[in-house]
């Protein structure tokens, strides 16, 4: 356990192990020292820049410096985080900042964050970076041998106002969450079936009963209950799996509520493509498949604790997507909750069957916003990266998700369903309401947007593909850590922040 303050308090004057200061760049290559590290840059006096200099620290973004200060501070010592930049420094490089220096902290056991944190924007970004950055998946490591920092001090001019206070609180309310949702999508498939996950969400919600009052309550639906509400695309792709699909159904519920938004999350415990099997390669990664489901719910948890006054319904419809006699085949009609039927040709497009159900009974209690997130496409990593999201919907609610990852510092961008492209989800099966994949190969990020959008009952919608951010190939960078990264789970909780503030009206109620 770490315990993270806030004071005020000079890095140069404070007694801990480590003194963490931030240092940028000039366009001409000068080094500066950033708000935060002036009274270490003047206790070492002009030996500061050639001190880091001969160790050829230049300033940029994700370099570190650690060095024993010799008596020069109070503290034994010294990490120096690069800022980049100073013409353009970020509150997002800040956040990205702390979060690598939460990784190169060494054997130090207090630590205090001289970082940029002159208001409760920067606190936030400093508090964020750390707590995110100092993640690590360790459950099937036999042995460990690193130790956590007990001790963490955020030093801030700003430490005795109410927002910068607030701005630790949400921040660790955040990183709680986001915690666990990294261990969910790390957990391999064996210790995640459905039923696990689903066990797994309401263990974690018992564990946090006693700490926060506010209760969400938790709900969950077997093969017999979604049967009984028709639940044809949750059920069909779980067909194939020994381990039986289940819908994890949450709701924030709090009186004051100004707003009532739906999350929607892709709980693919393990995708192997079903019949229509991925390559080998393609599979290995494949137990992440079900990161939009644990954002959505992570972040419910996260909104509930935070007391933001927007109601919230979360489905999480889980399913193993597997191969066996008695799996979905290529030509199969599904019929989901709404009554749509659809015409299966691909059953590694299994997401957007289980988002269908979930999503058309999401809508059913007229929502002023559904949100779904899914590891949805290949395709979308093709076009935007492993690092940028790809957001589709209504202007008005992708624009407010577009303004929350803008603070949350989370990267998307905006796609489109072209007309033509709901036209072909229409018409082109000969069999069925609609066409669940038209094997074109191009822009199939757009055609399952466009098949989703069947299912919205003309709710304000957005939905992000997160196939390629939900999960860090690489090593870690910033704050995100290799392997599952928790992505979007800040951006929702913001956005309902903002609903909760009123800095956005949710959108005109749109009849279906
Ligand atoms: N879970 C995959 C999408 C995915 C791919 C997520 C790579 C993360 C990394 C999804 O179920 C899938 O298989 N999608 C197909 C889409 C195709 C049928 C249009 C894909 O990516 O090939
Ligand atoms: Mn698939
Ligand atoms: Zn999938």
């Amino acid at each position: 356990m770490t315990t993270y303050t806030l004071r005020k308090g000079s890095p140069a004057k404070t007694r801990t192990d480590l003194v963490v200061i931030g240092v940028a760049k000039t366009s001409k290559g000068d080094l500066v020292a950033c708000p935060g590290a002036e009274d270490v840059a003047s206790e070492y006096g002009r030996k500061f820049k050639p001190m880091l200099s001969s160790m050829g620290f230049k300033g940029d973004t994700g370099e570190v410096l650690r060095v024993p200060t010799g008596g020069a501070i109070k503290a034994g010592q010294l990490l120096v985080v690069g800022l980049g930049q100073r013409e353009s420094l970020t509150v997002e490089r800040v956040r990205r900042a702390a979060g690598v220096a939460a990784r190169n902290v060494g054997n130090a056991a207090s630590v205090a964050l001289a970082l940029p944190a002159q208001d409760a924007e920067h606190v936030r970004a400093v508090a964020d970076g750390f707590l995110l950055g100092s993640y690590s998946f360790k459950r099937y490591k036999s042995r460990s041998d690193e130790t956590a920092v007990a001790d963490v001090s955020i030093l801030s001019d700003a430490a005795r106002r109410q927002d910068a206070i607030a701005a630790l609180d949400a921040a660790q309310a955040v990183a709680d969450v986001v915690r666990q949702a990294r261990d969910w999508v790390n957990t391999p498939p064996n210790d995640l079936t459905p039923e696990l996950f689903a066990d797994g969400v309401l263990a974690f919600a018992k564990k946090r009963a006693g700490r926060s009052k506010p209760k969400v309550e938790i709900e969950v639906l077997g093969p017999d209950e979604l049967a009984e509400l028709g639940c044809g695309g949750i059920l069909g792709v779980g067909l194939g799996s020994a381990n039986p699909p289940r819908l994890v159904k949450l709701t924030w519920a709090p009186e004051d509520a100004r707003a009532k938004v739906a999350f929607v999350g892709k709980g693919i415990t393990y995708d192997s493509g079903g019949l229509t099997i991925k390559p080998g390669s393609s599979m290995a990664t494949m137990k992440y498949d079900m990161g939009g489901a644990a954002a959505v719910i992570a972040a419910t948890f996260a909104i509930a604790a935070l007391e933001l006054p927007v109601s919230v319904t979360t489905y999480a419809p889980m399913a193993e997507n597997m191969v066996s006699g008695s799996a979905m085949r290529p030509g199969d009609v599904l019929t989901m909750f709404n009554g749509k039927t659809v015409e299966v040709t691909n059953t590694d497009a299994e997401g957007r069957l289980i988002l269908a159900d979930a999503i058309a009974m999401a809508a059913e209690d007229s929502p002023d916003a559904i949100i779904d997130v899914a590891t949805l496409t290949g395709p979308c990593i093709v076009a935007l990266g492993e690092k940028v999201a790809g957001i589709f919907g209504d202007d008005e609610t992708t624009a407010a998700v577009a303004a929350a990852a803008e603070t949350s510092g989370e990267m998307l961008w905006r796609l489109p369903i072209p007309d033509e492209t709901r036209e072909a989800v229409r018409t082109e099966s000969k069999v069925a309401d609609v066409l669940q994949h038209n094997w074109v190969r191009w822009g199939s990020a757009l055609f399952a947007a466009a098949f989703l959008e069947e299912f919205i009952g003309g709710r304000p919608w957005a939905h992000l593909d997160i196939a390629g951010p939900a999960w860090n190939t690489g090593g870690p960078w910033g704050h995100v850590p290799s392997g599952a990264t928790g992505y979007s789970i800040s951006t929702l909780v913001e956005y309902v922040a903002a609903l909760a503030a009123g800095d956005d009206e949710p959108a005109e109620d749109v009849e279906s």
